[in-house]
């Protein structure tokens, strides 16, 4: 064992997302799908983790552990209820949470969009508006208005790739459609909302960094898969990639590599563990997508905005941290500029169509009471936080 150790600076956080932690959020186009007839959603967002109300619970569970960052999105359907129609009460809510964030040594990186639109705008199209950047870009006025001086980061749209796939061409999240073009036409409405959204955050109240975060894999060609694996790559990754150039960081988010051949993608190798999710047990992705992004965007400055395993054995989520921080250590070693490691996720939370099944908490949840439960991995998170290093296996700071 060795020690690797970090930036002065470094963040070191766990992220949430609203939709998935606060409750009763009913008036965005997740509720309206997890309740629609014939919905693929295993159980409604309900009340979810109560982070609505348990918010202070939830920073306070950061501070004590040792972490000196907290990632969270506020909801558009709550602060524009309907279009143009603004609740200062939702606005209120979100400034008293980032201002407890610092209150507590938290610096927050908030998250303007989160997988989640208002149900006025889905109605009349969702991002195939033709309005739906600028309607963005006007909710993130208002919003940095009324607490743009508490924001830490600014992360303008949460993957914005899985948005465009699984809503417009898996058809497993909302609209559930399954369309080429319509998919690329969503990118491209994305894209432009982000760069709007960067303006306008650039622009408006506070001065702090802004990116995009993106889901990012570590997409492998196997036996001539090479084709395959740039087209692949260039739809899910590079086209946003690009929209970020300029931009003041890029938020990296990654799970698990993907192996492709000549067709497409391959399943998952023989021998390799499998997540909860299904996916293939492979921290070292982190490291690769890192490399990545920092070419494809010509040396954007990155952030791990999310990394995290759905496990039941949190000794695994213990290994696969250490990992993929040896990867992000390597990335420094090599003049990346990394800026900080954000676990996703503090909490057991509603992971999306497959409900509460999937556990990439820090802290379970009970699902009665709402008591969080740090696990094992929370304190020792916590203490590598702290001591702004870990132990990795084989290599020297
Ligand atoms: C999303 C989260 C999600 C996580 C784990 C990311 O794609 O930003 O909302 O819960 O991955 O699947």
């Amino acid at each position: 064992m060795a020690t690797a150790t970090f930036p002065d600076g470094f963040l070191w956080g766990a992220a949430s997302a609203a939709h998935q932690i606060e409750g009763a959020n009913i008036n965005n186009n997740w509720w309206e799908f997890e309740h629609a007839p014939g919905t693929p959603c295993a159980v409604s967002s309900g009340d979810a983790c109560d982070s609505w109300h348990r918010w202070p619970d939830d920073l306070d569970l950061l501070t004590s552990l040792g972490f000196n960052a907290y990632r969270f999105s506020i909801e558009w359907s709550r602060i524009e209820p309907e279009e143009g129609e603004w609740s200062v009460a939702a606005l209120e809510h979100y400034r008293r949470q980032c201002a407890a964030c610092w209150e507590r040594g938290l610096v927050p990186l908030v998250t303007f969009h989160h997988f989640t639109t208002p149900r006025w705008l889905t109605a009349r199209g969702g991002w195939e508006a033709s309005d739906a950047p600028e309607r963005f870009a006007r909710f993130c006025d208002r919003a940095v208005d009324h607490l743009g001086d508490l924001v830490g980061w600014g992360c303008t749209i949460n993957e914005p790739n899985i948005v465009s796939f699984m809503g417009y061409l898996a058809g497993i999240f909302p609209p559930a459609v399954q369309d080429v073009e319509r998919r690329r036409a969503v990118d491209a409405s994305l894209c432009r909302a982000h760069r709007l959204a960067v303006d306008v955050l650039h622009g408006g109240r506070g001065d702090f960094p802004v990116g995009l975060t993106l889901s990012m894999t570590d997409y492998q060609a196997m036996d001539g898969g090479e084709t395959q694996r740039d087209r692949i790559r260039r739809a899910m990754e590079d086209v946003f990639l690009e929209a970020t150039r300029g931009d003041d960081f890029v938020g990296v988010q990654c799970y698990t590599r993907m192996r492709v051949g000549p067709t497409g993608a391959l399943p998952a190798e023989e021998g390799v563990p499998l997540t909860q999710m299904g996916y293939e047990y492979w921290p070292q992705a982190l490291e690769a997508v890192i490399r990545r992004a920092w070419d494809v965007t010509g040396a954007v400055p990155v952030v791990v905005t999310e990394s995290g395993i759905g496990t039941a054995m949190d000794s695994q989520r213990i290994a696969y941290v250490t990992e993929a921080l040896a990867g992000v250590r390597r990335c420094l070693d090599d003049g990346i500029d990394v800026g900080g490691y954000i676990y996703w996720s503090l909490l057991d939370n509603f992971e999306w169509v497959l409900g509460f099944a999937p556990t990439f908490g820090l802290a379970a949840v009970d699902r009665d009471s709402f008591e969080r439960r740090p696990k094992p991995s929370a304190s020792w998170l916590g203490a590598v936080a702290r001591a702004n290093a870990i132990d990795v296996p084989g290599r020297g700071a």
